[in-house]
């Protein structure tokens, strides 16, 4: 069978890590990496070198397209312009595997959608969360009707001080660059609670507010490099201490001036960091949906209501036991610890191994249900992901992959919520699509 051939475009980490390299190294029997595209020429070349190959580069997509063949071409650039690379590439009559979100806002959403019709070609989204095991366990089990027709789904997502905090150092601090969190991180959430039920959202009504990062505090630099506030700021990030910031971002500012540690405390950062959601599906099923980015520990937690019964999964990622006032200090793996929170408060170490699911009948007891611990980028997602994106005989009995309708409805839901944050009302799914129903 003849090899496919892939072109990307952003050679960021994300494009770097998450495909380049497993392009070259895992997928070589099935694909062939025919070109790379990014508007800054040392990050290019950095990937180039961690390729360890010369594989034809640009800083013009146009001309990317016009000199190397390929079949489908990855989007992995900031938010914003995931849609001008997702119809360049459809025009020219590729198909394209686009990283979320697929874009920011709803002219763009129904650009993206319209361009993909037009052209008869294929856009699959990289919902990587979907594919962890214990996420498809939670899959399976609604599936099979254990709470019976679903009527209500609450839903939590915690980003912690680390993880969080980078959202607001760079250009994810500007809605205008990645939609705010509602479309750039929950995309993933509002995708796993369409998917999960089987249904799409119809009605959302939205309030948010910046209470934590941007000007809270006492004026600082606007970046981390040249700020006075070294030990005393909690949010300290020296570029120069981390490999990874160092290569691809620190020794590449002079191409473009894009700073990776500015200020989580500057007056430039727009979007909020406090966030409840309220959403009815066209089923009638609603959604409560809270997000928060300086979370004292990261993870999540779902619970689906229904005439049988309720269902309810948490994921505790990482928590820090005891006070950590210094940044460095939070991200040291040590002080992390991938165990029950609760666990880790009484000081056991011991990595976690499995994860719960209960389910509560309606009229009393409860059944567990455990899947074990996966290894690897988001919960084993982002392995799994690959495998569906890049091998054609993969099965897909529970509908993993993801088209660009998914893609469309998760972040139509965060769209919805940032205009009704912006105007006090509640927004129909439907108007985003251009649709009176
Ligand atoms: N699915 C996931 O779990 C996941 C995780 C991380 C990032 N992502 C997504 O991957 C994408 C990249 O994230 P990242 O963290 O690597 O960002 P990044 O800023 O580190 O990298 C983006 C790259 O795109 C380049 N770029 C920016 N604008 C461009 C343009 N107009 N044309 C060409 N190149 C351009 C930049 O120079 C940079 O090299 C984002 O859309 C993000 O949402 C997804």
């Amino acid at each position: 069978m003849a090899k496919k051939k892939y072109c990307l475009v952003g050679t960021g980490v994300r494009g770097v890590k998450m495909f380049l390299l497993p392009l070259v190294k895992d997928y070589a029997d099935v694909a062939e990496l025919t070109g790379i595209c990014d508007l800054n020429p040392g990050r290019l070349a950095l990937a180039k070198r961690l390729l360890g190959r010369d594989v034809p580069a640009f800083t013009d997509f146009g001309e990317m397209l016009a000199n190397v063949s390929c079949d489908t071409v990855i989007v992995t650039t900031k938010d914003a312009t995931h849609h001008e690379y997702i119809i360049k590439a459809l025009e020219a009559g590729k198909d394209v595997i686009t990283e979320k979100p697929m874009t920011i806002d709803d002219e763009k959403c129904r650009a993206i959608l319209a361009a993909e019709e037009r052209a008869g070609r294929r856009v699959r989204g990289t919902f990587n969360y979907r594919y962890a095991p214990f996420k498809t366990k939670i899959k399976e089990l609604l599936r099979q009707g254990i709470v019976g027709e679903i009527f209500s789904v609450e839903f939590r997502w915690f980003l912690d001080t680390v993880h969080g905090a980078d959202y607001y150092r760079r250009w994810h601090a500007q809605k205008a660059n990645s939609g705010g969190l509602l479309v750039h991180k929950a995309t993933h959430h509002f995708d796993l609670v369409n998917w999960w039920t089987g249904q799409e959202p119809e009605l959302v009504f939205a309030l948010g507010a910046r209470r934590f990062y941007g000007p809270t505090r006492d004026q600082r630099s606007e970046r981390c490099l040249d700020c006075r506030f070294t030990s005393a700021c909690q949010f300290h990030l020296d570029l120069r201490a981390d490999e990874e910031l160092r290569s691809f971002y620190l020794e590449n500012e002079a191409h473009d001036g894009y700073h990776r540690d500015g200020c989580v405390f500057s007056p430039r950062i727009d979007i909020e960091d406090t966030m409840s959601v309220l959403v009815r599906y066209k089923n009638g099923m609603l959604l409560s949906y809270n997000l928060s980015s300086y979370a004292p520990f990261e993870g999540w937690s779902v619970a689906f209501n229904g005439p049988l019964g309720r269902l309810e999964a948490t994921e505790e990622e990482t928590f820090l036991p005891t006070t950590q006032p210094r940044f460095a200090a939070r991200t040291a793996p040590e002080n992390r610890y991938p165990a029950d929170w609760y666990l880790a408060a009484f000081g056991e170490k011991e990595r976690k191994t499995r994860f719960t699911i209960r389910f509560y009948p309606v009229y009393g007891g409860v059944e567990t249900f455990t899947v074990p611990a996966s290894e690897g980028g988001h919960g084993g997602g982002d392995r799994r992901l690959l495998e569906m994106l890049f091998r054609e005989d993969v099965l897909d009995p529970l509908g993993h992959a993801a088209t660009s309708r998914d893609g469309a409805m998760s972040i139509l839901i965060g769209i919805a919520a940032n205009k009704s944050i912006a105007t006090g009302q509640p927004v129909r799914i439907a108007e985003l699509l251009g649709r009176r129903d």
